[in-house]
C-alpha cells in the first residue's frame, strides 16, 4: 500500500494502454506508435493539436459508427419475430453529445434520435432525421418545443406530467392533428453506478409514479383524448449503470402495467421504451460495461418471460443509450501549461499538472466527483511515475479534470494530455465560465479529421453582449 492509499486517497495508476476493443475507455482506433505517440483513426493527436489547437474534443466517428451498428444490430437480432418477439428500435440519446455531424452519423447506422429540448430537436432535423424517428422528452416542455415537435411530425412526445397532457392536447388540436404520446413512469426502480437499489425513488422531479397512481391516470386521461394517441409507456432508471438487475426490474414493472391497461380499457400499449443509462469505463478500473449484444439479449429474454406470465403479446421495445454510443468514442486533448509540487505532509507530495481547459469544457468531475484518467500523447512515457492531479485554468479550486492520475515524471509544459471516454455529457454539459470560449469538436474518420463545430472565439463572446 502506498503512503497515499495509507492516507486514505485513491492509488494514482497510470492510464491503461489502448487495447483497440470496445470495452475501454479509450476508443478502438486509439494506438500508440512506434515513438510512442498517440493516434486516433490513424490521425496523431500531435497533428490535431496542430491544426486545430487546443483544447480540443476529438471524436472517433468510425468507432461511433461500430457502437451504433452494433447496437443497432444487436437489438434487430435480438427483438425479431423469429425470437417470437415484436422488434426493437434504438434511439441515440442527444443529450449526450448532439451536432449534425454526430446525428447524422447515427442515423446513417440505423439510430433513431431521441432529443430533450427545442435544441436538440432543431439539429436532429437539421441533420436529416425523419421526425418520425426522433422523440421528444422534458419534464418541462415549453409551447414552443411541443409546437416544434408536433410540427415535424415526432414519433413520440414522452408526457412527463398529467398537466402536460392538456398542453400537447391543446396545441394537437389548434393544428387539427393527433400526436403520438408515450407516457414516463417512474418505476421506483432506481440505479446507478455499479449498484442496483431497489427503492421508491419517488422524489425526484422526472415521469408519473406508478406506486401513488399517478402513471395509470395518465394513461387514463390519454386514452380519452382523440387528440393523443397513446404509443408506449417509457421508463429511464438512471445513468452510467454496469449492472443489468436494475433495467430487468424496470421492465418488469412496465410491462406489468401493460397488462393492467390493457384488462382495464381493453387496450393494448403498442410499445415499451426501457430508457437509456447503459455504463462506460473512464478509467478502466471499472466493471466491463454490459455489450449492446448482452443488454439486447437479457432484455429480450426477460420481455419474453414477463409477457408470457402476465398474458400479454409481446410490445416493441425501444432504448436509449447516449453515453455509451459516443462516450468512449470521444476524448479530451489539452496543453499542458503551469505545474507545481505540492507538499502534503509526510513525505507525501502531489504534482498540479494545469491545462488550457478545465470546468468549462469538463464538468463531470467537479460536479459529480467523476473519475477520469489521463495520458501524455505526444511522445513515450519513461518508466517513473508521479500521483498528479490535472486541473484547469479557472478561478475555482475544484477546477479538477483528473483527480488522481499517475503521469510521467518528466510530463512539461507544452506536452500533450488525452483525457479519454468524455465523449457524453462533456461538450454537452461546457459553458462559457470565466468567458473561456468552447473548445471545437473535431471528427476523425476514414484517416482523416475535420472539425464538426468551430471553437469559440472571443468575438463569439463579445458578438452576444449587445453594450460591447
Ligand atoms: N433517456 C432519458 C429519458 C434520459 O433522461 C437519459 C439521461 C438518457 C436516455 C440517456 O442516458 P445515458 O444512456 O446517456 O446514460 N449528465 C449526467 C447524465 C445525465 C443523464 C440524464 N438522462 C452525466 O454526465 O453523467
Amino acid at each position: 500500500m502506498s503512503a497515499a492509499e495509507r492516507a486514505g486517497e485513491p492509488a494514482a495508476r497510470p492510464a491503461p494502454e489502448p487495447a483497440g476493443d470496445m470495452d475501454g475507455p479509450w476508443s478502438s482506433t486509439v494506438r500508440r506508435d512506434g515513438a510512442g505517440a498517440l493516434s486516433v483513426g490513424s490521425v496523431p493527436l500531435a497533428a490535431i493539436a496542430e491544426e486545430f489547437g487546443t483544447p480540443a474534443y476529438v471524436v472517433d466517428l468510425d468507432d461511433l459508427r461500430a457502437r451504433s451498428r452494433a447496437y443497432a444490430a444487436a437489438f434487430e437480432d435480438a427483438f425479431s419475430a423469429e425470437n417470437g418477439l415484436a422488434g426493437a428500435d434504438v434511439y441515440y440519446a442527444g443529450k449526450a453529445l448532439l451536432t449534425v455531424g454526430i446525428a447524422r452519423a447515427v442515423a446513417e447506422c440505423g439510430l433513431r434520435v431521441d432529443t430533450s429540448t427545442g435544441g436538440e430537436l432543431a439539429v436532429a432535423l437539421r441533420a436529416g432525421v425523419p421526425g418520425a424517428h426522433i422523440g421528444l422528452h422534458g419534464n418541462n416542455k415549453s409551447d414552443a418545443e411541443i409546437s416544434a415537435a408536433i410540427d415535424a411530425g415526432v414519433g413520440r412526445i414522452v408526457v412527463d406530467s398529467l398537466a402536460e397532457i392538456d398542453r400537447v392536447e391543446m396545441l394537437a388540436a389548434e393544428r387539427g392533428t393527433s400526436v403520438p404520446v408515450m407516457v414516463r413512469v417512474t418505476t421506483g426502480v432506481h440505479a446507478g453506478g455499479h449498484e442496483f437499489i431497489a427503492t421508491a425513488h419517488e422524489d425526484q422531479k422526472f415521469g408519473l409514479s406508478l406506486a401513488s397512481g399517478a402513471a395509470a391516470e395518465a394513461i387514463r386521461r390519454i386514452l380519452a383524448r382523440p387528440a393523443l394517441e397513446l404509443v408506449g409507456i417509457h421508463s429511464h432508471i438512471g445513468s452510467q449503470i454496469l449492472d443489468l438487475a436494475g433495467f430487468e426490474a424496470a421492465a418488469r414493472a412496465v410491462l406489468t402495467l401493460r397488462a393492467d391497461v390493457h384488462r382495464e380499457h381493453g387496450t393494448l400499449v403498442p410499445e415499451v421504451d426501457l430508457g437509456g443509462g447503459y455504463g462506460i469505463r473512464y478509467t478502466g478500473t471499472e466493471t466491463v460495461p454490459p455489450s449492446p449484444a448482452l443488454i439486447a439479449s437479457t432484455l429480450a429474454d426477460v420481455v419474453s418471460r414477463v409477457c408470457t406470465e402476465v398474458g400479454t403479446p409481446v410490445p416493441r421495445i425501444s432504448i436509449e443509450p447516449g453515453r455509451s454510443v459516443v462516450g468512449p468514442a470521444g476524448l479530451t486533448l489539452y496543453r499542458v501549461g503551469t505545474i507545481k509540487d505540492v507538499a502534503l505532509g509526510e513525505g507525501r507530495s502531489r504534482r498540479y499538472v494545469s491545462v488550457d481547459g478545465g470546468m468549462s469544457d469538463h464538468i463531470r468531475t467537479a460536479l459529480y466527483g467523476a473519475q477520469y484518467t489521463a495520458a501524455l500523447a505526444n511522445r513515450a512515457a519513461p518508466a517513473g511515475a508521479v500521483p498528479a492531479r490535472v486541473v484547469g485554468k479557472h478561478c475555482e479550486s475544484g477546477d479538477i479534470v483528473v483527480d488522481h492520475v499517475a503521469l510521467p515524471d518528466d510530463v512539461a509544459r507544452g506536452d500533450l494530455l488525452a483525457v479519454p471516454a468524455t465523449g457524453a455529457y462533456g461538450r454537452s454539459m461546457s459553458s462559457q465560465y470565466n468567458l473561456v470560449p468552447r473548445p471545437p469538436v473535431v471528427g476523425v474518420e476514414g484517416g482523416g479529421a475535420r472539425v464538426l463545430v468551430r471553437r469559440e472565439t472571443v468575438d463569439d463572446l463579445l458578438g452576444l453582449d449587445l453594450d460591447a
